[in-house]
């Protein structure tokens, strides 16, 4: 089979990793991709977001199957295209895909189909918003609408910080239009944990739970980020939990989709807050999870692209799922300054001195090769997965990989999957 895969991060080479290990793999494609995915196929130059460049680039190629790694073009409609012009492609179309562009969309389906998220209201006024507030007397959380690369979340300490949130996206605008409603809702508390679920529209099956590290600094202080380092399974989602999930969140979201006439084919990620009262849904998202993909994949036994092959023929009921036993724990190294400014364009040294270590795999994100050298080019620049038997294992072996790379200013946290360890996972 000829392949190709949209996105250019650690998700999207853990993707390509996963997929050139099987054998109906012919010819693997990345558009743009990165100085990883580079050596697994070949690297074409088009955004995620060009949309008709894709489609005309995927009928010359003849490809026979597209992956699509981040939202922006899955909102942008590239499945409808794709769709349109006849060609196979993995994921939701630009309404399914409201799911996670708005999260005005998202709660109303929630409340629809009766899915646990914590109690809302939507304003599109910022008096109506301001008096709201004025008027509660519990914690608060303030969203933009629309998608705001992770940033449009306030997690309001006091009535002063809601306000002020409101304040921010509504008159100043800081995520443009993606501000023009907000939700304002109560604050929920427990452990977070990301379920990612295939789905061909009929049958649902959820990958391991894993838990994300938002935060930028070790125990969780710091601005939130993408993402800066996840650990796979989760045990804070215990079998019944697992259930549960499945039950009232998964299912009746893709009925609910499906009631408004959206079919749902690709990866649904529930972002989840475990509460007293059962897990509760923060926020859906319509792709996987970075970096939870680089957590969860390394533990699959399982032909990826066969999978990938039975949701596009709606026979996913068919696909053999299979894991290996034991931990994956997937450490961010990031640019000196990430989430904020940061420099880029330094070298990187000891990739492969650390992916000598049994069980250890890096994947590149923001890095790209520059003659025979490798620089950092984003943010979030490489991912250090290692499995092993234990959690704890999996841990000390990816932190002894990560000892062996170095570029300058190289941030990361030092606590992945210290909250399971304690928990004595
Ligand atoms: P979201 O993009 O909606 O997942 O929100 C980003 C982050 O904000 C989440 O990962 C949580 O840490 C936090 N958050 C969002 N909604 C709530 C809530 N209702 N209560 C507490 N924390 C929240
Ligand atoms: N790790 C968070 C996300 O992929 O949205």
């Amino acid at each position: 089979m000829k392949v190709l895969i949209v996105g250019s991060g650690g998700r999207e080479h853990c993707l390509a990793w996963k997929i050139s290990q099987s054998p109906l793999l012919k010819e693997l494609f990345s558009a743009p991709g990165n100085a990883g995915t580079q050596f697994l196929g070949k690297n074409i130059d088009i955004k995620p977001s060009e949309i008709e460049k894709l489609a005309d680039f995927s009928q010359k190629q003849n490809i026979d199957l597209t992956i699509v790694g981040p939202e922006l073009p899955l909102v942008l409609g590239l499945v409808d295209e794709f769709r349109k012009r006849g060609l196979n492609i993995i994921g939701p179309d630009k309404q399914c895909a409201q799911l996670e562009a708005s999260k005005v969309f998202a709660k109303e389906l929630m409340h629809q189909m009766n899915i646990p998220t914590a109690e809302f209201e939507v304003f599109s006024d910022v008096k109506k918003a301001k008096e709201y507030i004025n008027s509660q007397n519990k914690p608060l959380v303030i969203k933009a609408d629309g998608l705001a690369a992770g940033k449009g979340v306030i997690v309001a300490e006091n009535k002063n910080q809601a306000l002020e949130g409101v304040k921010e996206i509504m008159e100043n605008k800081k995520f443009g239009s993606a501000g023009d409603k907000i939700i304002i809702e109560e604050k929920l508390s427990g452990q977070e944990a990301s379920i990612l679920a295939l789905t061909d529209g009929e049958t649902i099956i959820p990958l391991l739970p894993s838990q994300d590290h938002k935060q930028a600094f070790d125990q969780d202080k710091g601005p939130n980020t993408g993402g800066m380092g996840a650990y796979a399974p989760a045990f804070v989602i215990n079998r019944q939990t697992f259930k549960e999930v499945k039950e009232k969140i998964l299912k009746p979201a893709i009925e609910g989709l499906k009631k408004k006439g959206c079919v749902y084919k690709g990866v649904l990620y529930a972002g989840l807050m475990l509460t007293e009262k059962g897990p509760y849904v923060l926020e859906f998202n319509v792709r996987f999870g970075d970096p939870e993909t680089q957590a969860v994949l390394p533990l699959l036994r399982s032909n990826l692209l066969d999978i990938f092959l039975k949701i596009s023929q709606n026979k996913l009921g068919q696909a053999e799922i299979n894991w290996r036993p034991g931990f994956c724990v997937s450490v961010v190294l990031a640019s000196g300054g990430y989430p904020g400014k940061y420099e880029k364009g330094k070298e990187i040294t000891g990739i492969e001195n650390a992916e000598k270590i049994q069980g250890v795999k890096v994947f590149y994100a923001g890095a790209k090769t520059e003659g025979r050298k490798i620089i950092t080019s984003g943010g979030r620049v490489l991912n250090v997965s290692a499995a092993a038997e234990t959690l704890k294992q999996a841990k000390e072996k990816a932190y002894q990989a990560v000892g062996l790379i170095n570029f300058e200013n190289m941030h990361f946290r030092r606590d992945i999957a210290d909250k399971a360890l304690k928990e004595g996972a």
